[in-house]
């Protein structure tokens, strides 16, 4: 296959290998050459002469039709016959829209999400699809900044089980070739996007070496481990230099140290964007920095279409790179066997695509959403519901399908399964009246949504007229479900928020029907951990629903009347104010810890003027059951490099309900050559037990999971004491014990 390939590669003129790195949308594919010309080819300054039948790759094309229609006419027109490849955003779901990934990394349940991946990838297989920019796998410790929605979260060892899962459920786990049903995966962004300063979407990041290494790396490494066959660049500078012109990023880091030999491909437009960073001069300078830190496919811009050919003109070291990028291109389209079947199956397969939407896929997209919704609070065991409780549903929430989150590209709304539409399925209509009862979003917010506005649903009614009549139907009702959140659009890319609060106009609305003394059940629908502090003070019961997927409403409604006994744990801290911002579980200790028995006292790592914990912490989430844990045994309290110390915990499930816990392990290394969190999550387990029913969970602490980035940037376990708690999230880990570690030549 080499040889074949590289074959290919020799018979290629300079052009035809650099239209091999450049990714262009549909839209230059159709119509004359003309109109290509003088319409996409002019917009986006590439060279009149530029032939488009030179190009490697499709952003953004996800019809089957349409990708025959350009895929025929490309390799018709094309010199070498090299197959396009389509590459989409297809990232928590084609047509079948799972929740969103912080949702699903709430589940705890790697093995429902690599089947959530397999059943995305097998929809875009279908439709011709061939590679997914998924999973996005950025540690994200600042709720402000809107990509939180896309990310597994804060935590670095679930940010490296979700990219495990992800890429072995889009691509499968063959050394090489991608099979059928499966499609290349994409690993983003690299390194450290979802660090931005203040929360800023597109701010420059700034981190020690160690504190990358430590918790933002090994997540890409877990996805390139995996076998991931594209990395994608971040739009961000890190520690000054932009990650897309980032040589020791891309190539010492990624290449050399992380070991990937797959496809570097850049966001979209970032090799131009070099320029606005000020850190190239011109298009270029962009184009030679973008090549020498290996970025091997330039996403929609002129810039190595226009200006490699001359940048690599009599430099061998440079054409050199230039041959090694459009081999890894090739390689690409080899392992997805283009070669052999361009369409990859997709014009014998059209007329059988009835796996999209399937009942089995929803059944998968619904299960998932159910373990994904956690349960903030519930007061009285005010839930679950019975059936014959009088229901007054109101916000903005209440029967509104756009909860699929802002990455759905192929989510079509009209899929959705709202709350109403669930609620119905299990009382009847006389049971449940159903209200607006507030806008969603005020007049000023709706402003800055920008281009989004026209996606909002229009207001129609004036606010008075909405809260009238929810205190009406509350009045009426035994219960209010208070159907709350902020828009999709508040979320995701572009989606950095100052205040991640619920909108004004529906906290007003809680306001309100607070004082009518009914039970409010609160479920909120949002992209990012908000802060829910009034909220929660207001609410009876709590439910945070993210943005669920295309059956929403049918796993929300499993809930609420206990068809399903929730299970979800949070994935990322909730503060209890924006102030507190970054507030996350495994932080550093301080030499003034805020410890519980110091109370006030001031000279403390604390604030003065908000209480010194988070509002919900990382692991949390309630149940409908009570479980509790012992401790069984543990092996050892000594132990080499060798051995491991194994821990049995016995859970019983105390409560009325069967349902799931997910036994947490946190680890604290005492003292270090670089300071340890005072709890890092180190392995979970989950049980599901029957009410009444007892069971036990096994641990083993081996010495790989006493490793860290040590002083000098050296991934190694210390010799010294480490305290093991374990719990049901973070905060509640009743279960303590220690050991020492000794490398066994100290012995
Ligand atoms: C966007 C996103 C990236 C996405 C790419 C292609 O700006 O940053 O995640 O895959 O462009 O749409």
């Amino acid at each position: 296959m080499h040889n074949k390939l590289l074959e290919k590669l020799n018979n290629l003129t300079v052009e035809e290998k650099i239209g091999q790195l450049v990714q262009l949308t549909g839209d230059f594919f159709e119509g004359d050459l003309d109109t290509v010309v003088t319409g996409p080819l002019k917009k986006l300054g590439l060279h009149p002469n530029y032939n488009v039948y030179n190009t490697g790759s499709i952003l953004n094309v996800t019809d089957a039709d349409k990708i025959i229609r350009l895929q025929t006419d490309y390799l018709e027109k094309s010199n070498h016959k090299i197959p396009l490849l389509f590459m989409a955003d297809i990232i928590y779901g084609f047509r079948t829209i799972f929740p969103i990934p912080l949702a699903q990394t709430c589940s705890w349940n790697f093995e429902a999400i690599e089947q959530a991946a397999s059943i995305s990838a097998r929809e875009c297989y279908d439709e011709g699809i061939h590679v997914t920019f998924s999973p996005m796998v950025d540690v994200v410790r600042d709720p402000r900044w809107g990509r939180v929605m896309e990310s597994p979260g804060e935590d670095t060892l679930l940010a490296k089980k979700y990219a495990e899962s992800m890429v072995y459920g889009i691509q499968g786990q063959e050394a090489e070739s991608i099979p059928t049903d499966k499609i290349a995966a994409c690993v983003k962004h690299f390194a450290a996007y979802g660090a931005p300063i203040a929360g800023r979407e597109y701010n420059a990041v700034d981190m020690s070496e160690h504190m990358l290494r430590e918790y933002y790396l090994p997540g890409y490494q877990a996805a390139i481990d995996a076998g991931a066959k594209l990395v994608m660049t971040a739009f961000n500078t890190l520690n000054g230099i932009p990650a897309t012109g980032n040589e020791w990023l891309n190539r010492d880091l990624l290449r050399e140290e992380m070991k990937f030999d797959g496809v570097l491909i850049s966001d979209y437009a970032a090799v131009e964007e070099l320029i606005m960073h000020g850190y190239a001069e011109n298009a270029t300078e962009a184009a030679k920095l973008g090549l020498a830190a290996g970025i091997d496919i330039d996403m929609k811009t002129a810039v190595y279409a226009n200006q490699l050919k001359n940048v690599i003109s009599g430099n061998e070291h440079l054409e050199q790179l230039l041959n090694d990028a459009v081999y890894r291109v090739l390689k690409l389209k080899s392992d997805l066997g283009l070669f052999e079947d361009p369409f990859r199956g997709l014009k014998t397969r059209q007329e059988q695509a009835t796996r999209i939407l399937s009942d089995a896929h929803k059944k998968a997209a619904q299960s998932l959403a159910e373990e994904s919704i956690v349960l903030l609070k519930n007061e009285k065991n005010l839930l679950p519901l019975s059936k014959q409780t009088k229901i007054a549903l109101i916000g903005p929430y209440s029967e509104e399908n756009s909860t699929l989150g802002m990455w759905a590209i192929k989510g079509d709304e009209a899929d959705t399964v709202n709350l109403k539409t669930g609620l119905l399925k299990h009382m009847g209509a006389e049971q449940l009246s159903v209200c607006r009862g507030s806008y969603l979003i005020p007049d000023h917010a709706r402003e800055a949504l920008g281009k989004y506005v026209d996606k909002l649903p229009v207001e129609t009614g004036s606010e008075e007229a909405l809260l009238q009549e929810a205190i009406q139907n509350a009045k009426e009702a035994d219960v209010v479900i208070l159907a709350l959140g902020e828009s999709i659009y508040q979320s995701g890319e572009g989606g950095s928020r100052t205040n991640p609060t619920l909108p004004e106009p529906q906290l007003k609305l809680l306001r309100e029907l607070k004082q009518l003394g009914k039970q409010l059940v609160v479920i909120v629908y949002s992209g990012r951990p908000l802060i829910l502090t009034e909220v929660t003070e207001q609410s009876d019961a709590l439910i945070q629903a993210w943005y669920p997927g295309t059956m929403g409403g049918d796993a929300l409604a499993n809930i609420l009347y206990g068809v399903v006994n929730p299970s979800g744990k949070l994935a990322m801290t909730f503060p209890r104010s924006v102030g507190q911002i970054p507030v996350y579980y495994n932080e550093l200790s301080t030499g003034r810890p805020d410890l519980p028995e110091n109370g006030s006292y001031r000279f403390a790592t604390r604030y003065i003027d908000e209480v010194n914990k988070p509002l919900y912490p990382f692991g949390y989430g309630k149940s409908y059951s009570t479980f509790d844990c012992s401790l069984v045994s543990v092996s050892r309290e000594e132990m080499g490099t060798e051995e491991s110390v194994d821990i049995e915990v016995s859970v019983s499930n105390t409560g009325k309900f069967d349902g799931k816990e997910t036994i947490q392990l946190y680890m604290r290394d005492r003292f270090a050559s670089v300071t340890r969190p005072v709890k890092m999550l180190t392995d979970f387990r989950q049980i599901f037990l029957q009410s009444g029913e007892t069971g036990t969970v096994q641990f083993s602490i081996r010495e790989e999971m006493l490793r860290f980035v040590g002083s000098h940037m050296k991934y190694q376990s210390e010799p010294g004491d480490f305290d093991v708690y374990i719990g049901t999230s973070s905060q509640d880990t009743p279960l303590t014990f220690s050991f020492s570690f000794h490398r066994e030549e100290q012995l």
